[in-house]
């Protein structure tokens, strides 16, 4: 917390809550909600975090808390760390990490993807963190311990009306409006998406 304040404190539009990302209250207090632009579209970043959730804390409904509370047209970027591809590496890692303040849960595919569950995904879906829109020069027949997608709130993206007063933080929707997020607006969202919830 004290590090992020440091390296924000001159940045007028990023802001810093403590918060426990498995209330959703928490995260959206008002000095998120009244700080970020809820009219426009949101970028909701959840790099790295959810395989420190337990399932008994329901992962997917507390996203989809996250979920309801986003303005139409908003994206959601997940990453999450798993042993399908290296069961032997990460068993290790879960391991060494049982007994620490975060213990780590590891998912397969078929239990990061429900996490998604009311979003649209943004191709080419869930996949290899390196498999995501990968670079052009690089390597994409990779797999790395790490699922990663880009999802958009199944609502329509809105014809943007500029505010009357500007907001300190809103994503801009470049395109026309009408039609859902692709990956255009997901490349948008994830280069120069809002500071909303980073661990
Ligand atoms: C691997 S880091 C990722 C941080 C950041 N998202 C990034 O990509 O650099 C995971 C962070 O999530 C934090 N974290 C774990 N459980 C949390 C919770 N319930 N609420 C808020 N943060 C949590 C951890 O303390 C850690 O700082």
């Amino acid at each position: 917390m004290a590090h992020g304040k440091l390296i924000l404190q001159n940045n007028d539009n990023a802001t810093v809550v403590a918060a426990d990302l498995c209330k959703p209250e928490t995260v959206l207090s008002p000095a998120v909600t009244e700080f970020l632009d809820f009219t426009q579209p949101i970028g909701l970043l959840m790099v790295a975090v959810f395989h420190f959730v337990p399932d008994e804390r329901h992962p997917a409904d507390i996203i989809a808390r996250y979920r309801d509370a986003l303005p139409p047209g908003s994206l959601l970027a997940l990453s999450h760390l798993t042993a399908d591809h290296k069961p032997t590496e990460m068993a290790g890692v879960v391991e060494a990490m049982k007994n620490s303040r975060d213990p780590m849960y590891f998912r397969p595919y078929d239990a990061v993807l429900p996490l998604f569950e009311g979003f649209d995904l943004v191709e080419p879906g869930l996949v290899s963190a390196p498999q995501w829109h990968p670079d052009p020069d690089a390597p994409t027949d990779t797999t790395e311990g790490v699922y990663a997608a880009s999802a958009s709130s199944a609502k329509p993206t809105p014809t943007y009306q500029p505010s009357p007063t500007p907001p300190r933080c809103s994503f801009r929707p470049s395109s026309e409006p009408e039609h859902l997020p692709g990956r255009t607006e997901a490349r948008q969202v994830l280069d120069g998406a809002e500071w909303f919830l980073r661990g």
